[in-house]
């Protein structure tokens, strides 16, 4: 079914480069170490890891199913495979999270390049906490510095997706995703060496599971959506660039094991330094921002290790964003016949409207509440909590029972006695777990249930 003449990633470990790119990001070194802050810590660990293989990895597996078997954005992967159903609805969803995402996303990976900036030009070395946190605030609710670098980044975006998908995006993540890797583990050490890491690793590890609430079960659950890009057909279009050689279970567990790990790693790096700098873990949003300064600080060659980390987590946010760009592209490009560059230009002129109001949201616009939350927090929820859940369990629902299963076991193809274990193992968390479990969530999330 697949179409010849698409574009294809041309390397395995480009496939692994970009799609790892694409789940490895501000949702797993900025989101998650917060969420967890919030959430209480090591109970919220252990949820996570369990949507991410339980739920994750089968709603993934299909993802890629659909998407290389149809060799098609996910608008149309879907009016292939169901002509004249609402399946098609699936594809709207993706498209609509992708630009709220988009829009959130780019503030957050502004505030990055703010910090860029900082470390090389006016690097202080400040340690206080309250400082520090003073510092933050004053930025983010200024009103223009803030919406400059989100206008800046997306502009960044504009420039690597215009240039296609092996030249553009598949180089820019073979060289990225390795150093990212390499900064980390540094990082990592040199938190495991704070005064205060036990408390640190024993808030991240220990699971206290009286803190938990169907709040932050459905928070969990979102944040491995998120951190995964699942559910809004990201990896759908992906998948149509995949060759008929990509192993898809052994990339899906790939993606989802070095997620996690980041993430792991992200918490080992912060928590360690919120308790010895006598920082709050339930800081919300601004964690990173203001416990990764005080850590510099400390540093010899403070400004260099801090503008390197930046620079990356700018990097990482670059390869998330450029992914969820591309769901509309591919679906303006293939269906509505337009050039890559004008298609490219669309997408990113809307995300830099909504960008612009949700910077602002931490300035002027602040007092704009919807359902009781910040523009910022309202395209975070809907999309994270929402989309993405009610995304992935429809993916999961159609390719569990309506998906030919014999397209679908070809395309997952496991050739080894274990492969075919794990293929059963995953066809049934695809048909009886996710669903259910996704929607449970949910409903109890939201207090319906
Ligand atoms: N997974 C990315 C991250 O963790 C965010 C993302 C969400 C990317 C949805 C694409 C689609 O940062």
């Amino acid at each position: 079914m697949q179409q010849n003449n698409r574009a294809q990633f041309a390397t395995r470990l480009g496939v692994v480069a970009v799609t790892v790119g694409s789940a490895v990001g501000l949702g797993n070194i900025w989101r998650f170490p917060y969420e967890a802050g919030v959430n209480g810590g090591g109970a919220f660990l252990l949820l996570n890891l369990f949507f991410v293989f339980v739920i994750g990895v089968p709603v993934m597996c299909a993802e890629f199913v659909i998407g290389r078997h149809t060799g098609s954005n996910v608008r149309s992967a879907f009016r292939r495979l169901a002509p004249g159903s609402a399946w098609s609805l699936v594809g709207y969803i993706g498209i609509t999270a992708s630009i709220l995402i988009l829009s959130f996303y780019s503030v957050v990976a502004g505030w990055t390049m703010e910090y860029i900036y900082r470390s090389l030009t006016d690097f202080c070395g400040i340690r206080s906490a309250t400082a520090l946190h003073d510092r933050f605030d004053t930025f983010a609710s200024s009103n223009w510095r803030p919406v400059m670098w989100t206008l800046l980044f997306l502009l960044c975006n504009y420039a690597i997706l215009a240039r296609g998908v092996e030249k553009g995006i598949e180089k820019v993540s073979n060289i990225l995703m390795p150093l990212l890797f390499i900064i980390l583990i540094a990082f990592c050490i040199n938190s495991l060496f704070m005064p205060d890491a036990g408390k640190g690793l024993s808030f991240l590890f220990r699971p206290d599971f009286s803190q938990l609430t169907p709040k932050s079960v459905l928070s969990a659950m979102g944040q491995a959506f998120f951190s995964l890009s699942l559910g809004l057909g990201c990896l759908i279009t992906y998948a149509s660039y995949f060759s008929r050689r990509t192993p898809l279970m052994k990339t899906a567990f790939l993606t989802a094991s070095l997620d996690s790990f980041v993430a792991i790693m992200a918490g080992v790096i912060i928590f360690p330094a919120v308790f010895t700098y006598g920082k709050e873990p339930a800081a919300g949003p601004k964690l990173v921002f203001e416990v990764l300064p005080a850590i510099f600080a400390e540093m010899p060659l403070g400004a260099l290790w801090s503008t390197l980390f930046f620079l990356l987590l700018f990097l990482a946010s670059l390869t998330s964003t450029i992914s969820m760009s591309e769901i509309s592209i591919a679906c303006m490009c293939d269906d509505l016949g337009m050039k890559r560059r004008n298609a490219t230009r669309l997408n990113i002129g809307i995300a830099m409207a909504f960008g612009t109001l949700c910077a602002l949201s931490f300035g002027c616009l602040g007092g704009v509440r919807v359902f009781g939350m910040t523009l910022f927090n309202l395209f975070d929820y809907v999309s994270s909590n929402v989309l993405l859940p009610l995304g992935g369990m429809l993916i999961s629902i159609f390719a569990g029972w309506r998906l030919n299963h014999a397209v679908l076991k070809g395309e997952l193809d496991a050739t080894s006695r274990g492969g075919r274990i794990f293929l059963r193992i995953l066809i049934f968390c695809m048909r009886y777990v996710a669903p259910p479990c996704i929607l449970i969530v949910f409903l109890a999330g939201i207090g319906v249930l």
